[in-house]
């Protein structure tokens, strides 16, 4: 599929991994209105694209994404009630709702800031990489205002309690390191080896049956805000879905690996795929 052009996003697609760079580096990446919109067609363009098999969200220069633009998508907006609905809609559309439940596995390679509004398409993602010497922030009490949008609510999911109100409370800034040792990201890396160590996750990642990781990440990620009675009944459907589903016939093939061929061991690597 072609690569579409956007005024604030560019799109890369390399041996099946679709990278949606976040590009107005000279504004350090703020999400101006033009940006929410051009990261939500972007993400539905890739979520269909046949040769796009994982999601890596980055931005580009030395920042990851300076949080809401301050001028351009809260004051500029402040008199324009019309306007502000529509960019807040494709706002909290694109970060949290479409890359909660993203068909393909997403990750976030940070390689720079993350302030503010960037924490929600950081928590979104499946993963998260930084550079060790990343610069993250809840700068908002700084500016007058509380980590809104989502960002409030899906810190609750991502931080300890502890963790999350010092730095709500505080807006001290902290780095790749300390945001790997609160499991804010999965870990940090030497800004060097950023792209390799994301590209070796993607990889990794490539090798699974994509059905099944699909529907295993829905079922983690749903199931968190529903009882148990809910999680059960839903799991059990969404377990008929995929084996009725499945193009690989993952389970099937798996189990026949195990019981009958004798070939296949947990634990010891993942049974051999047959492609669709
Ligand atoms: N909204 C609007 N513009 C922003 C912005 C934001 N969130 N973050 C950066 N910019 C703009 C700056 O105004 C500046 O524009 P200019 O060149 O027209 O003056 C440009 O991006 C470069 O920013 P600058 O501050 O000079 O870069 P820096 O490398 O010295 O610092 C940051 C980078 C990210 C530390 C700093 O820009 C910053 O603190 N930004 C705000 C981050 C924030 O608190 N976001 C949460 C908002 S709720």
């Amino acid at each position: 599929m072609a690569t579409k052009n956007y005024q604030t996003v560019k799109v890369e697609k390399e041996d099946g991994i679709a990278w949606m760079i976040l590009n107005r580096p000279e504004k350090r990446n703020a999400m101006n209105p033009q940006l929410h919109y051009d990261a939500l067609d972007a993400l539905n363009e890739i979520a269909t694209d046949k040769e796009s098999h994982v999601l890596v969200l980055t931005g580009a220069g030395n920042s990851w994404c300076a949080g809401q633009d301050l001028k351009e998508y809260f004051r500029a907006l402040e008199n324009n009630p019309a306007e502000r609905r529509k960019a807040g809609w494709a706002s909290q559309e694109w970060r949290w709702r479409l890359l909660f439940t993203y068909p393909k596995p997403t990750i976030a390679m940070v390689n720079g800031f993350c302030f503010g509004g960037a924490f929600t398409p950081l928590i979104a993602c499946d993963f998260a990489i930084a550079a060790e010497d990343a610069l993250f922030g809840l700068s908002e009490i700084n500016w007058g205002i509380f980590p809104g949008g989502l960002v409030s609510r899906v810190l609750a999911d991502a931080l300890s309690y502890r963790d999350a109100m010092y730095y709500i409370m505080t807006g001290d800034p902290f780095d790749g390191k300390k945001a790997a040792e609160m499991r804010l990201i999965n870990y940090a890396v030497p800004k060097e080896k950023l792209r390799e160590e994301t590209v070796k996750l993607a990889q990794k990642l490539m090798e699974k049956n994509p059905a099944t990781l699909r529907a295993a990440k829905e079922v983690y990620k749903l199931c968190r805000n529903m009882d148990y009675v809910q999680a059960e009944d839903y799991m059990m459907a969404k377990g008929n879905a995929l084996r009725a589903a499945d193009p690989e016939k993952g389970r099937e093939e798996g189990i026949k690996q195990f019981i009958d061929d004798k070939t296949y061991r947990p634990g010891l690597g993942p049974y051999k795929r047959k492609k669709a």
